[in-house]
């Protein structure tokens, strides 16, 4: 059942797509470290490893709406939930460290389940754990319920990153106060959106957190910090690697499909092909739907089952016809497994693909476009249009430079090198993401930690008996470097 929740994370879309643009806001996989399940995972397996939901009690504290204003209603409260694990703390006498999880765009109780870094890790630092909820999500949602709180712009405008991260330094302040333990370092960890959160929380907060964790945060993905075409690049270089045939075949299918959708019956042959659970109206149905597939694999192409080169065994493999269409659907069954039907089936959408979608229009603009040298057709990012698109799904435009305004990111190692420390951004550089991370070490303290082989938030996922050797030596670099930080904390402690 909680597998089932886990994974049921649906890209798909509420809005019928008009431009290039707005497909692409909705076609990229979420930022997200828990990615969609591919069907010859092992349920008891894969993800749910040591979690003992049991250990974490459950709190609500009663958090301020609008941290930034002085309005009347700035001062409205919603419940924020949080949970906290304290069977492994030294205590607030010793000044154990407090490991802090930073919810992003999904229930936390997903995150609970599946992010096990900090269970995995909890004996050897003695710490405390806590997992915050994001603001507008699960059950942390202002305004008396969701369908308040997602009513218009005038609402959903304290839904934002700001908000959220001062939400984490209030609750944060008040955990150290409730246990007295106001000498003990706080670590902060995200995934993600989350990593991003996190090492902006390390940057405006380092009197409440000592340090940030932050994997898979591609804090350079914002105005034209990195090439928009960076994320499709690697999802065509992992499918390049995996196989150099099946890079070929998706790269000629997408003409092919045109092709025989402008025939006349031409919809409703491909519907039929690739088995659609109901008629196509467009082909731009499928092919977003492919290009979904192929994305997601490549971000999550994690151990043991490599998705990616699932769906290239299903495509090389010629199982349905030796066609370049057969071998597609190939793909699509590799992928998702035996179903009566693929492609457009209903599905309500998730809570994440709603909120996500306000942060993408509002602040979270991520600029990935598609380059002339990928399996993809060209699709260039057009800001204008994702302004327009965004402005009339709520009304308020983007504001596309903010992100860069309030975190910084330009000339980020000149800025980090002297502003910042006790930072952490690990990739794996085979996440499409990757792209927008943060690769080279900036100072002593501020470090990339990076795998060749890695995929989306994969160290901070439960550790598993047989993960690889270099992801094994991936957690022990974090692990001794988060370390050195607390110990240098303590002596400098004993010496005030
Ligand atoms: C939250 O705070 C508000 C205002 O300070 C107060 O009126 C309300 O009773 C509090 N709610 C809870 C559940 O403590
Ligand atoms: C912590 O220190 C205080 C004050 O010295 C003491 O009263 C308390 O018993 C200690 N708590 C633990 C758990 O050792
Ligand atoms: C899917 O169906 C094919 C053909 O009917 C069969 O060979 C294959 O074993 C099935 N796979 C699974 C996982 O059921
Ligand atoms: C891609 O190709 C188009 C048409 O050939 C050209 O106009 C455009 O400049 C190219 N873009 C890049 C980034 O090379
Ligand atoms: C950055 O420094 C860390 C710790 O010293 C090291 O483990 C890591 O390999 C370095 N990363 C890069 C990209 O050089
Ligand atoms: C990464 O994977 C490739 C094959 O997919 C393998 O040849 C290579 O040795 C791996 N690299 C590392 C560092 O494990």
């Amino acid at each position: 059942m909680m597998f089932q929740r886990l994974f049921l994370v649906h890209f798909f879309l509420l809005l019928s797509l008009t431009t290039a643009t707005a497909k692409r806001l909705n076609t990229i996989p979420r930022l997200s470290p828990i990615g969609p399940r591919v069907w010859r995972d092992q349920p008891d397996k894969t993800t749910l490893g040591e979690f003992d939901g049991e250990d974490f009690e459950t709190f609500f504290y009663n958090q301020t709406l609008d941290h930034f204003n002085y309005r009347p209603e700035s001062y409205d409260k919603f419940p924020q939930r949080y949970l906290i694990n304290s069977k492994y703390w030294g205590g607030a006498n010793v000044s154990a460290p407090i490991l802090v999880f930073l919810g992003a765009e999904e229930p936390i109780d997903e995150d609970l389940a599946a992010v096990g870094f900090l269970v995995d890790n909890a004996v050897q630092f003695n710490s405390l754990l806590v997992f915050i909820e994001h603001r507008y999500y699960g059950k942390s949602i202002p305004f008396g319920s969701r369908e308040e709180a997602l009513k218009d712009a005038s609402k959903l405008g304290y839904f934002n990153s700001a908000q959220a991260i001062a939400d984490y330094a209030a609750i944060i302040i008040h955990i150290k106060e409730t246990l007295r333990a106001q000498y003990s370092p706080v670590i902060v960890i995200g995934g993600s959106y989350g990593g991003m959160l996190a090492s902006w929380f390390r940057l405006k907060y380092p009197h409440i957190a000592l340090g940030a964790l932050a994997s898979s945060a591609p804090i350079l993905y914002f105005d034209d910090i990195t090439p928009q075409d960076g994320y499709y690049s690697i999802v065509t270089k992992d499918f390049r690697e995996a196989s150099e045939t099946c890079y070929q075949t998706i790269k000629t299918s997408w003409s092919e499909i045109d092709e025989l959708a402008s025939k006349p019956d031409g919809l409703s042959m491909l519907s039929k092909k690739f088995k659609t659970c109901n008629p196509l109206t467009d082909a731009s149905e499928l092919k977003d739907h492919l290009d979904t597939m192929y994305a997601s694999a490549a971000q999550y192409n994690r151990p043991p089952t490599y998705p990616v080169n699932e769906v290239c065994k299903g495509i090389d493999g010629g199982g349905f016809g030796d066609d370049t269409l057969s071998r597609i659907f190939g793909g699509l069954v590799a992928y998702n497994g035996n179903l009566s039907c693929y492609v457009n089936a209903h599905t309500d959408p998730s809570e994440t693909t709603v909120g996500w979608q306000w942060q993408k229009c509002s602040e979270m603009a991520i600029p990935i476009g598609v380059g002339n040298n990928s399996m993809f057709p060209p699709d260039p990012f057009d800001l204008k249009d994702y302004i327009e698109h965004c402005k009339s799904l709520y009304g308020v435009p983007t504001r596309p430079h903010w992100v860069t305004t309030y975190y910084g990111g330009h000339s980020i190692k000149l800025i980090l090198q002297r502003f910042a420390s006790n930072i952490i951004f690990s990739n794996g550089l085979r996440d499409p993401y990757s792209s927008g991370g943060v690769l080279e070490n900036i100072s002593d303290t501020v470090v990339a930690v990076k795998t060749v082989n890695g995929s989306h938030c994969l160290d901070i996922l439960f550790a598993e008996e047989n993960d690889p050797a270099w992801l094994v030596t991936q957690r022990k670099i974090e692990i001794k470097i988060i370390k050195e930080w607390i110990n240098k904390y303590y002596a400098d402690l004993t010496m005030f």
